[in-house]
């Protein structure tokens, strides 16, 4: 056992710094066991000094983060800052004094993923980041250790704890989307802006991150097709009990049919209740992996939080210091299938949508035709009266798969016609 310490520096100290230092100071002794060496938290990086947490020791806390990186004997640095800068640049000097990097920053890692690992791999560092997909729920080091021989062909996840609480509250109560949002507002699931969880912001950079590793190429944030769940409606929720589904905001990655390219989206869908997927309740995240040899995986947890964050961090800090004793480094990025990331017209899948018609013969007729001009074969149609005897119907159209530009174009011409009063949702069919 080697008894000179590793030296950590903790750059951010919120929810998920302070639980990182109370969990190195209260667990030491099994850190130190389990890495073979001590760690010491030699420097805490915070913006605001006066809002340092309870038991996170006050003599470590300093605001100069690029000094504390820079002091010169630092093994590790953790960064639990978020966002693009100063980030980027503190996990730039850290390489480049020869310090290895955990990381919870999915947005900086969706965006600038590959120059991050270059930086590490130049410097003989390691760069790990499992908190910034799901908190606390292992899948960047299954996807890129333990499936490291297998052939990963699709992602499903509900990675978004927020808009999954969301959701099923509009399910399980009938609320609307507004007051789902402000029950997840009053519990402290949503922050006060609540756009990167509800637009899919923060799915999406979690999407590009899984499609990179699990697919062995380059995904970046901006690949990802990303749609939000603010227009999802109560009347999309019963539509989807009809069906025997139930709607969450899935992310997804695939490779296509014939292996040529990749596409990584995030939107809201309906999956049966059948799905493993639909049984993720509450602010939970699931991921569900298909891959050739090993066929499907679920990965279940919570997603986000101070401990939960905080666990993932540790691991990560754990497998590092080893490699560091080892003078060795973990799986640098692998991006050597170069698979282009397609558009998302390409991609295939069933869809449910709603139309207002005018309720009067020869309309069924009218709509189906426009389907069958641009190929897409329609799976079932619920027509209904309005009550109110207006002279208008819902009509409920559910397709086979069909490429997603085929659907658009569809949409397109449906609105075009005169006895399409509007269209009132579209949602894809995911998970059969
Ligand atoms: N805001 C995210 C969520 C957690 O609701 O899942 C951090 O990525």
């Amino acid at each position: 056992m080697r008894t000179r310490p590793l030296k950590v520096a903790l750059l951010g100290c919120g929810v998920v710094g302070s639980e990182v230092a109370r969990i190195m100071t209260t667990h030491a002794d099994d850190l130190t066991a389990r890495i073979g060496a001590p760690v010491e938290l030699a420097g805490i990086a915070v913006r605001r000094p006066d809002r340092v947490r309870e038991g996170v020791p006050a003599e470590l806390v300093t605001t100069d983060a690029t000094a504390l990186v820079k002091r010169g004997d630092i093994d590790v640095v953790i960064e639990v800052i978020g966002g693009i800068e100063p980030a980027r640049k503190l996990i730039m000097t850290a390489f480049e004094q020869g310090a290895s990097v955990v990381s919870a920053n999915k947005a900086l890692v969706a965006a600038d993923g590959a120059a991050l690992h270059a930086a590490a791999e130049e410097h003989g560092a390691d760069l790990y980041y499992e908190a910034a997909v799901a908190g606390a729920i292992p899948l960047v080091r299954p996807l890129r250790e333990s499936l490291a021989g297998d052939k990963v062909n699709r992602v499903l996840g509900i990675v978004n704890g927020t808009t999954n609480f969301i959701l099923d509250r509009m399910d399980s109560s009938g609320a609307g989307y507004s007051e789902a949002l402000d029950e997840a507002t009053a519990l402290g699931y949503a922050e006060a802006d609540p756009t990167a969880d509800v637009e899919g912001f923060d799915a999406a950079a979690k999407a590009a991150i899984l499609a990179g590793i699990a697919f062995h190429t380059r995904v970046t944030i901006d690949d990802v097709h990303r749609e939000g769940l603010t227009e999802v409606t109560a009347a999309d929720i019963v539509s989807a009990k009809r069906m025997g589904c139930t709607v969450k905001l899935l992310a997804i990655c695939e490779r296509a049919a014939d292996g040529a390219s990749v596409t990584a989206r995030v939107h809201p869908a309906m999956i049966p209740l059948t799905h493993p997927l639909a049984s993720v309740r509450e602010a939970y995240n699931a991921v569900f992996v298909e891959s050739e040899a090993a066929g499907q995986l679920m990965f279940y947890g919570p997603g986000a939080g101070g401990s939960p964050t905080a666990s993932a961090v540790l691991g990560d800090l754990v497998a590092v210091c080893r490699n560091k004793l080892n003078e060795s480094t973990g799986p640098g990025e692998s991006a050597y299938t170069q698979l282009p990331v397609g558009p998302m017209g390409e991609v295939v899948t069933r869809y449910h949508i709603s139309l207002d018609v005018a309720d009067k013969p020869g309309v069924l007729a009218q709509v189906a035709m426009v389907f069958a001009e641009h190929g897409v074969s329609i799976d079932t149609v619920r027509q209904q009266g309005r009550p109110d005897g207006d002279g208008e119907a819902s009509l409920v159209v559910v397709t086979h798969r069909a490429a997603d530009a085929a659907l658009s174009s569809t949409v397109e011409a449906l609105r075009n016609l005169d006895t399409v009063r509007g269209v009132a949702s579209i949602m894809r069919v995911e998970g059969e």
